[in-house]
């Protein structure tokens, strides 16, 4: 089983901003989720697993002042491209999410944003829990840690129900397989299926994600000295917001 740097290196990042673009524009949806959460008024954001930059291209072209964390060079020479594109700067980080924390011990952020299920790819609990704590202490004071995940603590299907169409056009078919290993982990299957001059071809591999749930994730986030608000679900996913003193 590959672990998460592997899976998106040898599938998943090819393929990432294709499948979350099957539910429209992931840029915007991005730009309302900050907004919905009142997330946007700040001028300092940390964007932590930034992939693409769904979250932090909107906020540049806002003229936050943006730093983009994530281990995939792929997803981040898609971001680097279109901030290029769109005439603004980011300040991207490669690298691991939790060594970037802890080696900006001297920083501090308005905003630190972990989203789009970024938080469920960490290798242990240990390891979100460490992440939170870590992000915590580089909040300005007020500042806020914004955290956007898909909570599979009750997921329980079985058979053809583990099966998920991601997303499908002329020459792509992209399926996901979602198996409960344990009480804290998710094994994800991807399968992308693509049609090309000669003929169909195949890609496979699988991961483990965390089955993280809000109150876990809370009650890490008040270990961490922050103010939680209750956490909201929308479209399957839970965002949870702790604030600074
Ligand atoms: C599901 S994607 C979400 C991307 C983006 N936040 C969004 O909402 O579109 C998870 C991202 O986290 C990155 N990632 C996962 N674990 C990481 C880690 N330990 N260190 C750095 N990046 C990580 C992946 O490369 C990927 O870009």
């Amino acid at each position: 089983m590959a672990d998460a740097r592997q899976h998106y290196a040898g599938l998943l990042a090819d393929v990432y901003l294709w499948s979350v673009s099957r539910r429209g524009d992931p840029f915007a949806r991005a730009a309302a989720w900050l907004a919905a959460h009142g997330l946007d008024g700040a001028a300092t954001y940390l964007d932590l697993g930034a992939g693409f930059g769904a979250h932090a291209l909107p906020l540049a072209q806002a003229g936050k002042q943006v730093t983009a964390v994530d281990f995939d060079p792929t997803l981040l020479a898609a971001l680097r491209t279109a901030a290029t594109r769109a005439g603004v700067a980011i300040e991207v980080a490669e690298g691991d999410l939790g060594a970037f924390v802890a080696a900006a011990a001297g920083r501090r952020w308005d905003v630190i944003v972990c989203a789009g299920d970024t938080l469920t790819h960490l290798p242990a609990m240990a390891d979100a829990a460490a992440l939170i704590a870590a992000a915590a202490a580089r909040l300005a004071p007020g500042g806020a840690l914004a955290l956007e995940w898909r909570d599979s603590t009750e997921f329980t299907a079985e058979g053809v129900a583990r099966f998920v169409e991601v997303g499908r056009d002329a020459r792509r078919l992209m399926h996901c397989l979602l198996e409960p290993i344990d009480a804290d982990h998710l094994r994800v299957t991807d399968l992308v299926t693509e049609v090309g001059p000669d003929g169909p071809t195949a890609r496979i591999s699988d991961y483990l994600k965390l089955r993280l749930s809000p109150s876990r994730v809370a009650a890490w986030a008040t270990a961490a000295g922050l103010r939680v608000a209750p956490a909201r679900v929308e479209r399957g996913m839970t965002t949870l917001v702790a604030r600074a003193p």
